[in-house]
């Protein structure tokens, strides 16, 4: 599979890691789909990118599966066919309205268990099932009869342990990709993760901090001693599309640091 002359749906692609995606794609002459709710952010990425290109149907929130259904079909209508999906949105936490966010307030409550993971799990599995489905009834694109790739995003704090709800979604990430791969195999999808380390996105918490934060108690010393670039995530995207062999595991992209 490749991004020239296919189309990818890219959830969080108005910021960030996904934002980084949907340039990649573009630079490689494929087209991307935004699914996301910063519908300002995606609108002027499409317009600085290519309207004709970059496609943002609007407000699209993962946990509305209405809204995720017209936005595909948007897709399908505008492109015809998909080559994947690339499953990059998230959110760190839930608002501070929501109480119980430990371990300082005693154990994280149910409520932020439930908000973080409806996004950052359910909401990952409902774009990568819509999606599967739809490339499914595809014809087949290689001699390898391949269809699609979905490339879905965990976290290092997901294998590492760390951040009860945010942790427990990612781990529930990573836990997709072996048996959606299976499930998948028989018509030529790949399934693939990607766990982050720290990136430079408005997800960390600021530059300086995230940067002080690999030298800082938490983190082993990896190399190199900075926080990735999302060019380099859109960098083992692209590679993923391209690797046909590559199917079924989550690639740590983490300088080899871990959390602890
Ligand atoms: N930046 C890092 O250091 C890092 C590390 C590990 C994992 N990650 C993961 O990478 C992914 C991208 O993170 P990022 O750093 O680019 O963050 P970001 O905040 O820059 O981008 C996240 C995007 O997700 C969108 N989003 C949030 N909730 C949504 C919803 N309900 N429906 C649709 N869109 C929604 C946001 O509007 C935003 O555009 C996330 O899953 C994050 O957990 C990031």
């Amino acid at each position: 599979m490749k991004f020239s002359g296919n189309t990818f749906v890219v959830t969080g692609g108005a910021s960030g890691l996904g934002e980084a995606t949907v340039r990649k794609i573009v630079e490689q002459g494929g087209n991307a789909v935004i699914i996301d709710v910063n519908t300002e952010n995606a609108k002027k990425l499409s317009e600085e990118l290519g309207e004709d290109r970059v496609l943002a149907p609007g407000r699209v929130d993962v946990t509305d599966e209405d809204q995720v259904d017209q936005a595909l079909a948007l897709a399908v209508e505008r492109f015809g066919t998909l080559g994947g999906a690339i499953i990059c949105h998230g959110v760190i936490g839930a608002p501070t309205s929501i109480p119980g966010y430990g371990p300082s307030n005693g154990l994280t409550s149910v409520q932020q268990v439930k908000f973080v993971n409806n996004i950052n799990f359910i909401g990952v599995y409902t774009v990568a099932q819509k999606v599967s489905e739809i490339i499914i009834k595809q014809e087949t694109v290689n001699d390898d009869a391949e269809r699609g790739v979905i490339v879905m995003v965990s976290s290092s704090a997901g294998l590492d342990g760390v951040l009860l709800a945010y942790g427990v979604a990612k781990a529930g990430v990573a836990g997709l990709i072996l048996p959606m791969a299976r499930e998948l195999a028989p018509f030529g999808i790949r399934v693939m993760g990607i766990a982050p380390g720290g990136f430079m996105t408005p997800m960390a918490i600021s530059t300086a901090q995230l940067g002080d934060a690999f030298v800082a108690p938490g983190y082993s010393p990896g190399f190199p001693r900075r926080a990735g670039d999302p060019s380099e995530f859109a960098f083992m995207v692209s590679h993923i599309v391209e690797n046909p062999m590559l199917n079924g595991h989550v690639v740590r992209l983490d300088a080899g640091v871990r959390l602890h």
